[in-house]
C-alpha cells in the first residue's frame, strides 16, 4: 500500500509517495512525466552499493537512459566543490530543464542534487528518492537545497521544490542503527512542536518505529510528512509557521559547531537533545511544566539519544561559546537570539529577541561552564 501526501506549494504543488518497494517502482511512475527518457541519478558509494541496482533496472525497464553519478558520502560532500564537480558532469550530459534529476540517498545528496538542479540552467527539474528516515520526514520535502562553507552549514543555497518524492520505507532496512535513531530525533520533533496525539503514539510505538517494525515505520514517516507538508504550504519561505520546524535547531547548532560539525555528533543527535534543551528552557522561563520536560527527555532518551551537555562535550563548554554559535545561526535576525520555545507538548512557539542573561544562566544550569 503507498500513501500520497500532497505538497501544496504554490504553482508547483508535488506529491510525496510512501510505501515499500517504490525504488523498483521508479520507472513506471516517472515515464509519463518524461518529456524524453532520460533522468541521470546522483547518489553516494554508500546507497549506490545498496540501493542503485533496484532504482537502475526500474529505469532500464522503462526504457529510460539513467547515467550515475556516484559522490563520496558524507558532509563534505555538501560543499561548494562537490557542487562544482556535479554541475559539471550533468552539464556535461547535456541535462535539458524539463529532465527529472533524480537525487538516491539522504539529506547531503538530496540537498546537494536539489541545489545543482535549481541553479543549473535558471531550474532543472528533479526527484527526491529519500533513503534515510531524516530525509523521509525533513529534508526531502520542502524545497530548502544548500550547501555548507567554511562559515557554516547550508548558508548557501536556494528554494526548489522537487517534483515528486518517494519514500521507499524499504530503504530504511539497510540504515545503520545511529542514523535511524538521527531521523527518530526529528520524527520526535514533530511531536513535540505541534502534536501532543502523536507524541504519545510514540511513547507507546516509538520502539517499533526504531526495531523497523514496518506499520510502525510507515505511520510515524506518513505523520511526519503530513504536518511538514501543511506546514510548508502554509509558509514555503519560512516567514511565519515553518520556524517551528526549528525547534531544538537552536541549542543543536550550537552543540553541532562546538562540535566541528563532524562524526562526533550529527546532526539528529544535536537536534534530540537540543529539543530537550528547548523543553528545559521553556520550563526555566515558567512556560511549560516539568511532566513535559521529563516526557520530552524519556521520548530522546529512548532512542538512545543524547539528552545532557556531558554526553556530548568531554568537558563544560562555555556557556558564552554556546551563545555565540546561537547568534551565528542564519536565522538570527541582527544577532538577537531567536528560541522555537514551547507552552507544553505539541505547543511549540517562536520567541524572538531572548534576552542573554537568562540564557547564560540556564546554560550554566544545565552544565554549562561560566
Ligand atoms: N533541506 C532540508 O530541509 C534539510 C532538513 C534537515 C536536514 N538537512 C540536511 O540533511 C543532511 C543530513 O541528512 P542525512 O542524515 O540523511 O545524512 P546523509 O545523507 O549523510 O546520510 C547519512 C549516512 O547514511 C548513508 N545512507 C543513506 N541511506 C542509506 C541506506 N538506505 N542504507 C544505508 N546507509 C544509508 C549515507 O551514505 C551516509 O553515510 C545534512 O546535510 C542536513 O543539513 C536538510
Ligand atoms: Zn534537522
Amino acid at each position: 500500500v503507498t500513501r500520497s501526501i500532497g505538497v501544496a506549494v504554490g504553482d508547483r504543488p508535488y506529491d510525496v509517495l510512501i510505501g515499500r518497494g517504490l525504488i523498483s517502482e521508479t520507472g513506471a511512475r516517472l515515464a509519463p512525466r518524461l518529456e524524453r527518457p532520460f533522468a541521470p541519478i546522483v547518489t553516494d558509494e554508500i546507497v549506490a552499493s545498496l540501493w542503485l541496482e533496484p532504482l537502475a533496472a526500474s529505469l532500464a525497464a522503462a526504457g529510460i537512459a539513467a547515467p550515475t553519478i556516484v559522490l563520496p558520502a558524507g558532509e563534505q560532500t555538501k560543499s561548494f566543490d562537490g557542487l562544482a564537480g556535479l554541475c559539471d558532469r550533468l552539464l556535461n550530459l547535456e541535462v535539458e530543464r524539463t529532465d527529472h534529476v533524480i537525487a538516491l540517498g539522504g539529506g547531503v545528496i538530496g540537498d546537494l542534487t536539489g541545489f545543482a538542479a535549481a541553479i543549473i540552467k535558471r531550474g532543472v527539474d528533479f526527484v527526491q528518492i529519500p533513503t534515510t528516515l531524516l530525509a523521509q520526514v525533513d529534508s526531502s520535502v520542502g524545497g530548502k537545497t544548500a550547501i555548507d562553507t567554511p562559515q557554516g552549514k547550508n548558508l548557501v543555497g536556494a528554494f526548489h521544490q522537487p517534483r515528486l518524492v518517494l519514500a521507499d520505507l524499504a530503504a530504511l532496512e539497510t540504515l545503520p542503527r545511529r542514523e535511524l535513531a538521527c531521523g527518530y530525533a526529528e520524527v520526535v520533533k514533530y511531536g513535540l512542536l505541534g502534536d501532543a496525539g502523536f507524541f504519545a503514539w510514540l511513547e507507546t510505538n516509538g520502539a517499533a518505529v526504531l526495531a523497523g517494525e514496518a506499520g510502525a515505520v510507515e505511520a510515524a514517516v506518513a505523520r511526519c510528512v503530513e504536518m511538514k507538508a501543511q506546514i510548508v504550504a502554509e509558509d514555503e519561505r519560512e516567514n511565519g509557521a515553518r520556524a517551528l520546524l526549528n525547534l531544538g535547531h537552536t541549542f543543536g547548532h550550537a552543540v553541532e559547531a562546538l562540535n566541528g560539525f563532524g562524526e562526533a555528533v550529527k546532526h539528529g543527535e544535536a537536534v534530540g537533545l537540543g529539543c530537550v534543551l528547548a523543553f528545559e528552557f521553556s520550563q526555566a522561563l515558567g512556560l511549560c511544566d516539568a511532566h513535559d520536560v521529563e516526557r520530552t527527555r524519556a521520548a530522546v532518551g529512548a532512542a538512545g539519544l543524547p539528552v545532557r551537555l556531558s554526553q556530548v562535550f568531554a568537558a563544560p563548554p562555555q556557556a558564552e561559546a554556546l551563545i555565540a554559535a546561537m547568534a551565528h545561526d542564519k536565522k538570527a535576525i541582527g544577532g538577537a537570539l531567536s528560541f522555537v520555545l514551547a507552552r507544553g507538548i505539541g505547543e511549540a512557539f517562536v520567541r524572538k529577541g531572548v534576552a542573554r542573561e537568562p540564557l547564560r544562566d540556564f546554560l550554566i544550569g544545565v552544565g554549562a561552564a561560566p
